[in-house]
């Protein structure tokens, strides 16, 4: 099977960003399209009000014909609506973006399982931590706070553009010039000027916090190597960093608000100039002026909410870009569904290369047979690619050359639920979850009795260190904290290897923080096991390949 060449981040432009994230979300359009819809009346019902304030004054003046009651009553009519309104469409917004946040993570979830295990085995670990949790958590931001306000702004402001239009077309002009540069221009200009000051802002808290989280854990050492002056300039530093990065911050945002604000005061000057001009050479009434001075005024709301988007927005369709890329990821290697179910006999490695990265070679031509029923050693320094091999022989990666069979099915060949079932594969690291010690060994074998529990907890030499604590079986590891050491982690993943009970078991590095004397015990049981079952053992240390049939040097 071809290997398929690893896609780096996709560069897309921001519009495609946003397409492709309004594209993930058609079920949720009608909500969203209603919620946009209630904010548009909603905020040209409160734009209403002042008008309306206006009309109501000119027909007291007696320069507007309408009834007083009829503007009075529609002015009662806008306040409750608009308040109701309100309260809609940010029940609709908060139902979007729960549920968008929800889906989202199903999606990246269901990407993951197809990418993964090779997808978390490498050092992009870190990365795909930060997209599941700060850059979907952004997104929500994208779908709640910054689709909307764009179709608020725009809808509303076109409505009053039309609206100041029927009064007289050039002051529509006016207001739609106005309305760009409030709600557009300014916006592009502070993103431009500002650049990243968001993101580094973000980038210098996270540096900050991670000096303060090292500091906390480090203290042992920062007090036994006397580094605490060291560590506080840097921390100093840190913060001075910062500090300076909120500063450009606030002062971008403040210049924003003056340019904001003035635009908006000198759009009234400007709109009442040319109101009272054209009302002076008779192409307005007077009422007229009043009402569009007044419509201009009353109606900067959602364009001038869109300012404070370009802040977040290159950050946010950052973050989309991530996720995107995420779901569109081709797997190293696709779970194979219709393959073989039963297989067996020698496990056979033919001339084997790998690397990880099509530079550095961890396998070259490594050829090997692990005869069936037999305790194999794998023996080699730190690094010469153990691990890597068992990876293989559980097809995490496919070969680069060579091939790799059980008996006479090559392992491209075998259902990978199949496989999984029959290796009881443990890993370098075992990771425990915050259940109970029975149920991290039962992870194995869900349906698993408490008896076989114990049996494989005995054989793992574990067994008698659970009774020793207090709640035994039932202890949660979350009361232990961080007190469970790494050779008790250790011992219950080998128990959960005896427990899993594959007819062969590959044993990556499993004793390495483990005393001598209970070492024996996991080997013995080892050495009960070997009658039907075909076992890898990989270690660097010699001491462990006593019970070994066989030992492959690597
Ligand atoms: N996921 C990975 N991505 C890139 N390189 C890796 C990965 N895993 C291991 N390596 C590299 O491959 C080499 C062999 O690693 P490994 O098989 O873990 O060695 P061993 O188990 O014998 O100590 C090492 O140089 C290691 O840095
Ligand atoms: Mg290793």
């Amino acid at each position: 099977m071809q290997k398929t060449v690893k896609k780096a981040e996709k560069g897309r432009s921001g519009f495609a960003v946003m397409a492709g994230l309004i594209g993930m979300i058609r079920p949720l359009l009608p909500v969203m399209t209603l919620a946009i819809l209630m904010g548009c009346i909603g905020n040209l019902m409160a734009s209403f009000l002042t008008v309306l304030g206006g009309y109501g004054l000119l027909a007291a003046a007696g320069f507007f014909s309408g009834s007083l009651k009829t503007v009075f009553g529609l002015i009662i009519v806008f306040a409750v609506l608009r308040g109701v309104l309100r309260y809609a469409e940010q029940a609709s917004n908060h139902y979007i973006a729960f549920k968008l946040l929800a889906q989202i993570r199903h999606k990246v979830f269901a990407a993951l399982r197809r990418l993964c295990p090779a997808k978390l085995d490498g050092s992009e670990k870190g990365n795909l931590i930060s997209v599941i949790t700060s850059d979907i958590e952004l997104l929500e931001v994208f779908y709640a706070h910054t689709i909307s306000p764009i179709a608020i702004a725009v809808l509303t402001s076109g409505f009053m553009v039309w609206f100041i239009g029927r009064l007289h077309p050039a002051l529509g002009v006016l207001a739609a010039v106005c309305y760009l540069l409030v709600g557009a221009v300014i916006p592009i200009w502070n993103g431009k000027r500002g650049g990243d000051s968001g993101q580094r802002y973000r980038d210098s808290f996270g540096a900050l916090n991670t000096v303060v989280l090292d500091n906390l854990y480090g203290l042992d050492e920062i007090l036994q190597y006397g580094l605490q002056e060291q560590r506080l300039s840097e921390m100093r530093e840190r913060t001075g960093a910062l500090e300076e990065e909120n500063r450009t911050l606030k002062n971008g945002e403040t210049a924003q608000r003056v340019a904001t604000d003035g635009v908006i005061l000198f759009a009234g000057v400007l709109m009442a100039a040319a109101a009272a001009g054209l009302a002076g050479r008779g192409a307005l009434l007077p009422g007229e002026a009043v009402i569009a001075v007044i419509a201009m005024m009353s109606s900067f709301g959602p364009a001038a909410a869109l300012s404070a988007l370009s802040n977040n927005l290159h950050h946010t369709l950052a973050s989309g870009n991530r996720v995107l890329s995420i779901l569109e990821e081709e797997p190293l290697v696709e779970d194979v569904t219709d393959g073989a179910g039963q297989f067996g006999g020698d496990i056979v490695c033919d001339g084997v290369s790998f690397s990880y990265d099509r530079q550095k070679e961890v396998l070259s031509n490594f050829s090997r047979t692990f005869a069936e029923n037999k305790i194999h050693g794998i023996l080699g320094k730190s690094g010469c690619g153990k691990s890597t091999l068992l990876k293989l022989l559980m097809r995490f990666y496919e070969t680069d050359a060579g091939s790799i069979r059980y008996g006479d099915t090559p392992v491209g060949e075998i259902r990978t639920a199949a496989l999984r079932q029959r290796v009881s594969y443990v890993t370098q690291e075992t990771f425990l979850f915050g259940d109970t010690i029975e149920n991290n060994i039962k992870v194995a074998k869900e349906d698993a009795g408490r008896d076989e529990v114990i049996a494989a907890a005995k054989k793992a030499a574990i067994h008698e260190f659970i009774m020793s604590l207090p709640n035994g079986y039932d202890t949660k590891l979350a009361e232990l904290g961080d007190s469970v050491s790494g050779g008790e982690r250790q011992r219950i993943g080998l128990a959960r290897a005896f427990l899993h009970d594959g007819s062969m078991i590959f044993l990556d590095e499993p004793t390495s923080n483990i005393d001598s004397l209970n070492e024996g015990i996991i080997l013995r049981s080892l050495e009960r096991e070997k009658q039907n079952k075909t076992i890898l053992l990989v270690s660097h240390r010699k001491s462990t390949m006593g019970i070994v049939d066989d030992m492959a040097a690597m």
